[in-house]
């Protein structure tokens, strides 16, 4: 079963209270949602596996702990995942990236890849497809459903803001990802626009209209 998770950490909270803010510009926006991904994938990779190292300390032999191995892919929808790719390299230095690329097709509404560059052993990895708006679910679903048919098999999504629609139809679609969200607002509006949302996350991280 398909767990939605909301992280309440008070800085995340504070950081996208001015992400929301329609008078926050371009520079401000893109280091904001830097620093909440960062702020995000440490509460994402809580529940890594640890294992016991000995190491000398300048005073003794010590006893203590490293991440055990367990590969990270993180997987940004294009275009807008990118915005948060950086701010959780801080922090998982060691994870590789693939992107996958979708529009909506005109006449089917239906997403269709255009890009799409994996990890090769994506398969072993934990996957995190990251995009920052959870709006109708389409694309976030589209994007795990490849990924599947690519061969992976662990996968969890990330997103700055979720519908409850677009929450709705990646649980239905895919059970076992689980997802990490900041917030889950009220709705989707006529035009697909979360509300109260952030606007377009693409637009505003990238400066276009
Ligand atoms: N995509 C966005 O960038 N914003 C929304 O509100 C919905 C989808």
């Amino acid at each position: 079963m398909s767990k939605l998770y909301v992280f309440d950490h008070p800085l995340i909270q504070h950081k996208l209270t001015y992400i929301r803010d329609k008078n926050t510009g371009t520079k401000e926006f893109r280091e904001l949602v830097d620093e909440v991904a960062t702020l995000m994938a440490y509460e994402i990779t809580r529940d890594l596996p640890l294992k016991e190292v000995t190491i000398q300390t300048p005073v003794s032999e010590a006893k203590t702990k490293v991440v055990s191995g367990k590969k990270i892919g993180l997987i940004p929808i294009l275009r807008a995942g990118l915005g948060m790719v950086d701010g959780m390299l801080k922090i998982i230095p060691a994870a590789k990236v693939g992107h996958v690329g979708l529009y909506r097709d005109p006449e089917t509404l239906k997403p269709v890849e255009y890009y799409l560059k994996l990890p090769s052993d994506i398969e072993e990895r934990e996957l995190i497809v990251i995009d920052p708006m959870l709006a109708t679910g389409g694309s976030a679903s589209a994007a795990i459903q490849l990924l599947k048919e690519k061969g992976a098999k662990n996968i969890k999504l990330m997103c700055l803001i979720a519908a409850p629609e677009g929450v709705k139809r990646v649980q239905n679609d895919h059970d076992d990802v689980d997802i990490y969200v900041a917030a889950v607002d009220e709705k989707l509006n006529d035009h697909g626009y979360i509300v109260p949302g952030l606007g377009d996350a693409g637009d505003r991280l990238f400066g276009t209209k």
